[in-house]
């Protein structure tokens, strides 16, 4: 299991690229209200690249074992990754207006460049940890 970890690792940080990407790429076609966010692909493909990155992230937990309930990072990274979920969700879909639209993007991105720094300082200060 140990020689995956590498090639995992490089899925893992691949995938939340694509993610952070596709979010992007939606949340403008969602504050320009594009037809575009409508087609059936477009709702489905991110919901495949977020499992492939779950699945990713639990493999390289069984590999480090290292889970929430024994690092405080991994439990920051799991509950971050709730809340851009959250924000993302209304920046794309629910926000009634254009400008909540974009207040709700900036904060899933803020909480996505969050999840970075944990992920690099693995401690939930993040990149205050980093520059301290
Ligand atoms: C938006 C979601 C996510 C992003 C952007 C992200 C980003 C990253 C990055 C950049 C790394 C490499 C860190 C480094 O080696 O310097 C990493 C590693 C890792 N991530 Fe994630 N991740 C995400 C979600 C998750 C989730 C939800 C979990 C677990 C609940 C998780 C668990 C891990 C683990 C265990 C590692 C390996 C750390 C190590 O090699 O020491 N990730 N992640």
């Amino acid at each position: 299991m140990q020689d995956f970890y590498l090639p995992i690792k490089t899925v893992h940080l691949s995938l939340a690229m694509i993610s952070l990407l596709g979010f992007v790429i939606r949340g403008w076609w969602a504050i320009n209200s594009s037809p575009l966010l409508e087609r059936r692909w477009i709702k489905i493909v991110p919901h495949i690249v977020d499992t492939l990155l779950l699945t990713s992230a639990v493999l390289l937990m069984l590999i480090l074992s290292q889970h929430p309930g024994n690092q405080d990072w991994i439990l920051a990274k799991l509950i971050a990754l709730i809340f851009y979920i959250g924000f993302g969700s209304l920046a794309i879909k629910r926000a009634p207006t254009a400008s909540t639209k974009i207040l709700f993007f900036g904060l899933a991105i803020a909480t996505f460049l969050y999840i970075i720094g944990v992920a690099i300082a693995h401690h939930p200060a993040s990149w205050l940890q980093l520059i301290s």
